[in-house]
């Protein structure tokens, strides 16, 4: 491989490898040989001292996919509640008032199942029990990896979204799925084709209200 990378094509990617929703495509096949190469981008991201200690579990079947998407709703209610009730009783408060953010996420909770595929990635370990080192050794080795599988995703046309509601049920999801015991879940992604061309950079806070530069 050459090691021109055209900064360019890689900026747009990182930058515009937005959460999925609205465009999902839950019609449209997404061939297993296509989730395996984007797996398999994924386990180039870095791991403490390379350790892997990661599991990937691609769920297409429609059964399971109903289930997964079941608790998805149920848990995304929890976490609804919970945010209006932290917000005066407003989830647009809560939310910032991105009003499209949340169109799209009840999209989503309405429709979870129907993605052709859904990956959940884990972390192997009883995080919640290990002291704060060794967690964050281990969430750091599985998030990048599934950011890899997004980018992955994105420049084979596929759109995903990034979730976690459904940790507030994961025992549910253990069982749907047959998880062994000694693992822990980060994140579960719905994954299917994205309709329409194209997908923007998204509005940030600005570089100087985050950045410190030789202390705070
Ligand atoms: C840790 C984390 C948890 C998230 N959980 C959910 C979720 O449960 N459901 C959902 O619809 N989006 C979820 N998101 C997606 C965010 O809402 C999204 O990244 C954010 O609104 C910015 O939009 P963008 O990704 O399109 O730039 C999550 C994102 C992260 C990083």
């Amino acid at each position: 491989m050459s090691d021109k990378i055209d900064i360019k094509e890689s900026d747009a990617l990182l930058k515009t490898t937005r959460s999925v929703r609205l465009r999902l495509d839950f019609e449209k096949a997404v061939p297993d040989e296509v989730l395996k190469d984007c797996i398999t981008v994924a386990l180039q991201a870095p791991s403490q001292t390379n350790t892997q200690q990661w599991h990937f579990v691609v769920v297409t079947d429609r059964g399971l996919r109903e289930r997964l998407g079941d608790i998805y709703r149920d848990t995304f209610d929890k976490y609804w509640a919970e945010s209006a009730e932290k917000s005066d009783g407003s989830i647009e408060n809560y939310s910032g008032g991105d009003q499209r953010m949340i169109d799209s996420a009840l999209y989503l909770r309405d429709n979870f199942h129907k993605a052709p595929a859904h990956v959940l990635f884990c972390a192997t370990g009883n995080l919640p029990e290990m002291p704060l080192f060794e967690q964050a050794s281990a969430y750091g080795s599985i998030m990048p990896a599934a950011w890899s599988f997004m980018l992955a995703a994105r420049s084979r046309g596929l759109g995903t979204c990034w979730t976690s509601v459904h940790l507030k049920e994961s025992q549910k999801v253990a069982d749907v799925l047959n998880l062994p015991d000694n693992l822990t879940q980060a994140v579960l992604m719905p994954v299917a084709y994205y309709s329409g061309s194209g997908f923007r950079e998204a509005s940030r806070l600005p570089l100087d209200d985050v950045l410190h530069w030789n202390g705070w």
